[in-house]
């Protein structure tokens, strides 16, 4: 935290005009500190300037893809955040290429800068995994801590809020859809965490209350099966769809087809990870490397979720749920 004296400390936010990132940039504005937003279309994120007083957030162009591009960003910081991911291939947006060398590139460019780093990562992240997209983070992970051992990492559950690419897509899907697919029967297990608290407990790792050289486990207050979060996110919505169950063969199949699109639904990567439970683990509650244990009480889907996703609800039309 800074005094009215001190210039105010400096972060480079890689991903700030994502999901996460724009809740993190608003979070770092609030505390006061000046914010630079790397992304590769800055042009496209003016839309993270408002989220703070004038001239304190400012967005520059950069590709994690390329060093140079990333020195510029950070030189002058005093803090990295990295928050770059993606969640299927495209292009040179290999998983290797974003996730492992991109993740190495931006934390030797913090230790050379001699900033701090909060990296996110994702649960799940293992070498040992079946899926790239967990194997290329964990290795992510390695080359972060390998090139600054105080480095904070994070690895989030799913992330909930009003940008969400999970409770927003299959809520819009509802609308159009008579029923739901339930991969594997939807009894993978989730542990939902707000998008506002995984953006306060980087916020506390850039304020330096968070202790370096530790993988974070976030998740939220409840572990709810996909089948169940369907179920809350149905009433929400105030709509009644069949939920269908997709053998897993046959979501591999889908994944395999739909992953020929430029921007797909479901790739056989993401069939891969959805066949583990994407939980915190007891060895982080056991050492207290959880969201809980940063001191924050983090926020249950039920109390956020009607305020973003009431939109979903059938035009016009009012419960007893929304006149109570
Ligand atoms: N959302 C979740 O449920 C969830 C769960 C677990 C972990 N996470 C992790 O949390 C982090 C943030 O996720 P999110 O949901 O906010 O993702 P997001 O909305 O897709 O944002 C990703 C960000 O990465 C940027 N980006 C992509 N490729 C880049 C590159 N080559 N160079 C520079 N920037 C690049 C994007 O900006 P441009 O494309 O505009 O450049 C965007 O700002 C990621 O590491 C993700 O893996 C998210």
């Amino acid at each position: 935290m800074t005094t009215i004296t001190e210039i105010p400390k400096l972060v480079t936010v890689f991903g700030g005009s994502g999901f996460v990132g724009r809740h993190v940039v608003r979070a770092l504005a609030r505390r006061g500190y000046r914010v630079r937003v790397a992304c590769r279309r800055p042009d496209l994120a003016n839309f993270v300037q408002p989220l703070g007083n004038v001239g304190q957030i400012q967005p520059v162009q950069a590709n994690i893809r390329v060093r140079w591009s990333i020195d510029r960003a950070v030189e002058g910081a005093d803090h990295v955040v990295n928050l770059v991911g993606i969640l299927y291939e495209g292009g040179k947006q290999k998983f290797s290429a974003v996730h492992d060398e991109g993740a190495r590139a931006v934390a030797q460019a913090a230790a050379a800068a001699g900033a701090g780093l909060t990296h996110n990562s994702a649960i799940g992240a293992s070498v040992d995994s079946a899926s790239l997209y967990a194997r290329s983070k964990a290795r992510g992970e390695m080359a972060v801590l390998e090139a600054n051992k105080n480095a904070v990492i994070f690895r989030p559950s799913i992330v909930f809020g009003p940008e969400d690419q999970f409770y927003n897509r299959f809520a819009d899907m509802a609308r159009y859809s008579p029923f739901l697919p339930l991969l594997g029967g939807g009894n993978t297990r989730f542990q939902p965490v707000f998008v506002g608290d995984v953006a306060e407990a980087i916020a506390r790792s850039v304020d330096g209350t968070v202790k370096g050289g530790t993988i974070y486990e976030l998740g939220g207050p409840e572990v709810m099966t996909f089948r169940e979060c369907m179920e809350e996110m149905l009433e929400i919505i105030d709509r009644k769809r069949q939920l269908v169950t997709v053998p897993w063969w046959l979501a591999e199949l889908q994944g395999s087809i739909l992953g020929m699109l430029p921007s797909p639904l479901l790739t056989t990567d993401q069939v891969t990870q959805l066949r583990n439970d994407n939980v915190v683990s007891a060895d982080a509650e056991r050492q207290g490397r959880t969201i809980t244990a940063l001191g924050i009480q983090p926020q249950a889907s039920a109390a956020i979720l009607p305020s973003y996703l009431w939109r979903y609800r059938p035009a016009g039309q009012f419960t007893r749920k929304t006149l109570a």
